[in-house]
């Protein structure tokens, strides 16, 4: 997979999402979707064999953190939903991780992309060392659970875009790097703190960009998803 525009389709229920996804029946390019948790545990797995069914690779962002056998057990349980990306918290053990790639791991061998949630870009740096008593910066544990992710056998992480260079460097060209937080250069930025375009995206070395809103609530939903394709990918 190269890269690519990820739409997060953060509504709440199927038909939401599928007056939205009919937009895009006639385009060349089916794009890929997010899937979260609000749309997940409100419809169920249902939800993502139909979004399946009309051709879009998935995304199914549940970040999931518990027990390393659970977590096995789960992941293999998602991976029957055959999806194409899924992913879980970085901070439940190299050994949570390692559990969770032999329980997406189908028999052929094959498995859907795991990433790794690090810190999310909710924690600040001084609620990350006063409540979690993280003694580090939050570029050196980010990087630090980048290292773990991938030394457990994960393909990425979801990192802001201004954090793709530190981790690639980190963790190699081929790590991946999926990054939320974009917004378009005259676009609203909402509730995101550090917000790059998807040009700059592409300039730091993000491999998917993740867009919700500056699509999901454009006037013209394809015209934004297609502006946002030549803009990442050209
Ligand atoms: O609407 P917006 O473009 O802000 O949506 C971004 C999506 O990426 C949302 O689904 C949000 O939950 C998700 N996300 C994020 N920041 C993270 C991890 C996930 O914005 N660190």
């Amino acid at each position: 997979m190269g890269k690519d525009v990820i739409i997060a389709c953060d509504f709440s229920s199927a038909d939401s999402v599928f007056a939205f996804l009919d937009k895009f029946r006639n385009e060349e390019r089916k794009p890929f979707v997010k899937i979260g948790m609000e749309l997940f545990y409100a419809e169920g797995p249902s939800i993502v064999r139909e979004i399946k069914k009309r051709g879009h690779k998935i995304f199914l962002d549940l970040k999931l953190h518990d027990i390393p056998n659970t977590v096995k057990k789960a992941m293999s349980v998602l991976s029957s939903l055959d999806v194409d990306m899924t992913n879980l918290h970085a901070a439940g053990t190299v050994e949570m991780m390692k559990a969770a790639v032999e329980g997406l791991t189908k028999a052929d061998g094959s498995r859907p992309l795991l990433i790794a949630v690090t810190q999310l870009t909710s924690t600040s740096e001084e609620r990350m060392q006063k409540e979690l008593l993280i003694n580090a910066s939050i570029n050196d544990t980010i990087v630090k659970y980048a290292e773990n992710a991938k030394s457990a056998g994960l393909d990425g992480v979801v990192c802001s875009p201004l954090e793709s260079g530190m981790v690639k460097n980190a963790c190699g060209k081929a790590f991946l790097t999926v990054t939320p937080g974009v917004r378009f250069a005259d676009g609203d930025v909402g509730d995101q703190v550090r917000v790059t375009t998807p040009k700059r995206a592409r300039e730091t070395g993000s491999d998917y960009i993740v867009v919700g809103r500056p699509i999901t609530q454009a006037e013209d939903p394809v015209k934004a998803y297609r502006r946002c394709c030549e803009e990442f990918i050209g």
